[in-house]
Parts: C-alpha cells; sequence; structure tokens
C-alpha cells in the first residue's frame, strides 16, 4: 500500500507511530499500542478491498484513541492536542479535517451512535470494532475483565439484559456476560463488505468458543 504514498505521508506516519506508541505502550486497559498496531494492519486490509483512501485510514486508525475518554483525565485537551498534532503534521487541510471528523464520529458515546460518513471512517470503524471480536477479542475480554476484577462466569447471575442498572453499576458483570451484552451484536454493525466477511468468521470462533466453555463448565465435554 505504501508503495503508493509520498514521502512525506510516509514521513507523517512514521511519526504518528512513535508518538502513540509513546503513549499507549504501558496501558492495561485494552487500549494498548498493539490493539493500535493490529487496528491500523486490519484497516489496511479492509481499505485496499474498498478502494479507500489507505493515508486517510492509516492515520485514522494510529490515531483513534488518542483523545479517549478511558486514556485521558482530561479528554477535552487530548483532543486539542491531538488537534494540534495533525496541523502542524503537514498533512494536507482535508485529510487532517477528514481524519479529525472520522476520530470524533468513532468515538461518540451515547444511544443513537452517528453512523460513519466516508468509506475511509467505515473501514476504521470496522477495523476497530473487529478487534473486540474473534480470538484476539475474547483475550481482550478477560484481560479486562480481570483488571476490573470481575469473574470469569457467573451461571447463577441473570444475563446483562436481565439484570438490574444497580446490579450492572455494582460490577456483578462478568466476561462472559459481555459477549451477550456487545461482542455478538458487532457482527451485525459492520459496515463495509470485508468488514463483514472479517467478522463473520470471528463471530463463528466466538459462537463455537462459548459452546466449548458451557460443555467444559458443565463437564460435559
Ligand atoms: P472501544 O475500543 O470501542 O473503546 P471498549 O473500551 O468498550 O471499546 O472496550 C475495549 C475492550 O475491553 C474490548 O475488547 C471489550 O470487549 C472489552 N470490554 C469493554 N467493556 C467490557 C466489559 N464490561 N466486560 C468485559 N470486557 C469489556
Ligand atoms: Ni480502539
Amino acid at each position: 500500500h505504501d508503495a503508493l504514498w509520498t514521502e512525506q505521508q510516509k514521513r507523517i506516519a512514521g511519526e504518528a507511530v512513535e508518538w502513540v506508541r509513546a503513549k499507549l505502550h504501558e496501558d492495561s486497559s485494552g487500549h494498548d499500542w498493539w490493539h493500535i498496531d493490529r487496528v491500523v494492519r486490519t484497516a489496511r486490509t479492509i481499505s485496499l478491498e474498498e478502494g479507500a483512501d489507505t493515508f486517510v485510514c492509516e492515520l485514522a486508525a494510529l490515531l483513534h484513541d488518542m483523545a479517549d475518554e478511558k486514556l485521558n483525565d482530561d479528554p477535552r485537551a487530548a483532543e486539542l492536542e491531538l488537534e494540534r498534532w495533525l496541523e502542524k503534521s503537514g498533512a494536507g487541510e482535508d485529510q487532517v479535517a477528514h481524519v479529525l471528523e472520522i476520530i470524533r464520529t468513532m468515538s461518540f458515546k451515547g444511544g443513537s451512535r452517528a453512523p460513519m460518513k466516508t468509506t475511509e471512517g467505515k473501514v476504521v470503524q470496522d477495523a476497530d470494532r473487529l478487534d473486540a471480536i474473534g480470538a484476539v477479542g475474547i483475550s481482550r475480554v478477560f484481560a479486562y475483565s480481570g483488571d476490573k476484577g470481575r469473574p470469569i462466569h457467573d451461571p447463577d447471575l441473570p444475563p446483562r439484559e436481565r439484570m438490574t442498572e444497580e446490579e450492572y453499576r455494582h460490577g456483578k458483570d462478568t466476561a462472559i456476560n459481555h459477549f451477550y451484552e456487545k461482542l455478538l451484536k458487532l457482527r451485525e454493525l459492520m459496515n463495509t463488505a470485508a468488514g463483514r466477511r472479517l467478522a463473520e468468521e470471528r463471530h463463528a470462533f466466538m459462537e463455537k468458543y462459548l459452546e466449548r466453555f458451557y460443555a467444559e463448565w458443565e463437564g460435559r465435554s
């Protein structure tokens, strides 16, 4: 892909890698550097198939968590820093605006998630969501749950949808619950054909995993 990039684009991407790596390399909340690295690689795969602008996808994937509220005590300040960084990077004005628009739309929290407006946005959001499912996604749920002190599974607990808000907020959530709460729903949310294909495989793997999990849990296999 980057055979088609200008020398300047290669330099900007390289500087973004350095900046992001320096900030994220010791995070344990599931937003570590390797999450970014995987999202970048998956975004490359999808962007080639979708005919998207690979440079915009790469920058957005690299920078997508830099202003995230989970990584920053002051997300607003982090967003300003991100804007400054992009403005000084040497990327074109349109590209800077596009990357910022993607990151803001992706990290928008709340009930009615705004849909991604551009192909590049769709690509990067798919890549980020794909990292929450499949074999890697399974690892991340258990890592995150362990970090929060939550159990692997509790067959006596009601599933999330039958849990009260009170129970949920008091950390009664389990890693296995999170599959039903979020992971198994992500396949339906894919934006691109390539994303859907990858999600299909990862989804099937999670279903197989859960089947075995219950069989072993119950002593059936
Ligand atoms: P995003 O990367 O979209 O900000 P999150 O911060 O919600 O996603 O999640 C980061 C990782 O942590 C994901 O892989 C997700 O599955 C996992 N995770 C998030 N919330 C929970 C939870 N309540 N229980 C277990 N794992 C979780
Ligand atoms: Ni992410």
